[in-house]
C-alpha cells in the first residue's frame, strides 16, 4: 500500500528525531511492501522564521490532505529566543494548538509504560513499581481552558487576566467514548479524572462520562479528583489502565505520568479524531540545548510512528515489529545519553535509529 505522510520536523531536536523515524518507516516499507511518501510541512519557530506565522493555511491544508501527520517537536528556549517576543498567538506553540483544532484531533493518547529494561531510571521505589505498570492518559485536546475565551484587561486601574473553561456535553461524550473504546482493548478500566468538588465543567464531565459508561458494561468506571490523581500516580501507578480527563488536567498529569516512567525520551503519543487521520509525536519537547549534537533519543518518535501504523493505517504487525525492534536494541544494552546507565553502550541519535532498523524483521 501507499501512504502519504505529512512530516513536521519542527524545531530543536525535531528534525533529527524525525529523520530517524522516517528511516525506520522506510525499513518497514521495504520489509513489508509498503511505500511511504513524505511531504514536509513547516510548523513552529521554523515556520515563523520563514513565513511570519507558526502555521500557514497551506501547511494546514497539506496536513489535512495527508493520510497522517508525523511531528518532531516545536518551540525554543523561552528565555532566549526571539519567537517569545511575539504575541502569544504567533508563538511556536500556537502552531501546535492550531493544527490540533484544524484537524479536529480531540483525543490525545499518551501511554506511560515502565520499560523492563529501564526500570533503573524510574524515580519511584522498587516496592511501588514491582511488576511494572502500563497505563494511558486519554486527554481531551481541543476544548477547555486552551480554547476558551481569554483576555487581559484593566479594571479600575488594576490589570486583570481571564481564561475560560467551557465544555459541552457533546465534546465530553466523544472523548469519553474514545476512553472506553481504548479501555476495551486493554485492561477494561477507566478512571475519569475531574475537579467535580469545585467546577461546574467537571460536574457535567462526570455526569456525561457516567452516561457513556452505560454502553460499556464490560468496562469498570471510577471517578477521581485531579489532586488525588496527581498523588496516586506516584503512590500507586499500577492501579491505572486508562485515565480519562480534560485538556488542562491531561497536560499536567501526562507530564507526571511520563516522569514516573523515568524515560520521557521513550514515550510516544497519538492525537486522533473522528477519522483515520492522526497526528503522532513524542511526548517530550524540542530540547534546544542538545539540538544538532546527535544526542537526542529518537525512540519516542519512532514509537509514535509505530502508533501511526497501528491507529491510522491498521498495520498491526508492522507496528509490533517496530516495538519489538526497540525492545531488542534496549535488551542488547544500547542507550542514548538520557537513559544511559553503568555498563551500557552509549550511542547517538543516528546510531540508535540504525540499530532499530537493523532489528526490523518480518
Ligand atoms: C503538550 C505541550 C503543549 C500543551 C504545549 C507545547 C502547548 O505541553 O503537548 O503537552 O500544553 O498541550
Ligand atoms: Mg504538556
Amino acid at each position: 500500500m501507499n501512504y502519504n505522510i505529512a512530516v513536521i520536523p519542527g524545531d530543536g531536536i525535531g528534525p533529527e528525531i524525525v529523520t530517524e523515524a522516517k528511516k525506520v518507516l522506510d525499513k518497514i516499507g521495504s520489509t513489508y511492501g509498503h511505500t511511504f511518501h513524505y511531504t514536509e510541512v513547516l510548523m513552529g519557530g521554523c515556520s515563523i522564521d520563514a513565513t511570519g506565522v507558526p502555521l500557514t493555511e497551506e501547511a494546514l491544508a497539506t496536513a489535512k490532505a495527508s493520510d497522517s501527520v508525523l511531528l518532531g517537536a516545536v518551540g525554543g528556549n523561552v528565555g532566549q529566543s526571539n519567537w517569545y517576543q511575539l504575541p502569544p498567538n504567533k508563538r511556536p506553540e500556537a502552531g501546535l494548538l492550531q493544527i490540533r483544532k484544524g484537524l479536529n484531533l480531540f483525543a490525545n493518547i499518551r501511554p506511560a509504560v515502565l520499560f523492563d529494561e529501564l526500570k533503573g531510571a524510574c524515580p519511584l521505589k522498587e516496592e511501588i513499581t514491582d511488576g511494572g505498570f502500563d497505563f494511558v492518559v486519554m486527554r481531551e485536546l481541543t476544548g477547555g481552558l486552551y480554547f476558551g475565551d481569554r483576555k487581559t484587561y484593566e479594571e479600575n486601574g488594576v490589570t486583570t487576566a481571564m481564561d475560560t473553561l467551557t465544555y459541552n456535553e457533546n465534546e465530553i461524550r466523544r472523548i469519553a467514548k474514545w476512553g472506553f473504546d481504548i479501555a476495551r482493548k486493554r485492561n477494561k478500566k477507566v478512571c475519569s479524572v475531574d475537579k467535580a468538588n469545585v467546577l461546574d465543567s467537571s460536574r457535567l464531565w462526570r455526569k456525561v462520562v457516567k452516561e457513556v459508561a452505560a454502553d460499556y458494561p464490560d468496562v469498570e468506571l471510577s471517578d477521581m479528583l485531579v489532586d488525588n490523581c496527581a498523588m496516586q500516580l506516584v503512590k500507586d501507578p499500577k492501579q491505572f489502565d486508562v485515565i480519562l480527563t480534560e485538556n488542562m488536567f491531561g497536560d499536567i498529569l501526562s507530564d507526571e505520568a511520563s516522569m514516573v516512567t523515568g524515560s520521557i525520551g521513550m514515550l510516544a503519543s497519538a492525537s486522533l479524531g473522528d477519522t483515520k487521520l492522526g497526528l503522532y509525536e513524542p511526548s517530550h519537547g524540542s530540547a534546544p540545548d542538545i539540538a544538532g549534537q546527535n544526542k537526542a533519543n529518537p525512540i519516542a518518535t519512532i514509537l509514535s510512528a509505530a502508533m501511526m501504523l497501528r491507529y491510522s493505517f491498521d498495520l498491526e504487525k508492522e507496528a509490533d515489529a517496530i516495538e519489538e525492534a526497540v525492545k531488542a536494541v534496549l535488551k542488547e544494552g544500547y542507550r542514548t545519553i538520557d537513559i544511559m546507565s553503568e555498563g551500557k553502550k552509549k550511542v547517538g541519535t543516528i546510531e540508535m535509529g540504525d540499530l532499530i532498523c537493523s532489528h526490523i524483521v518480518k
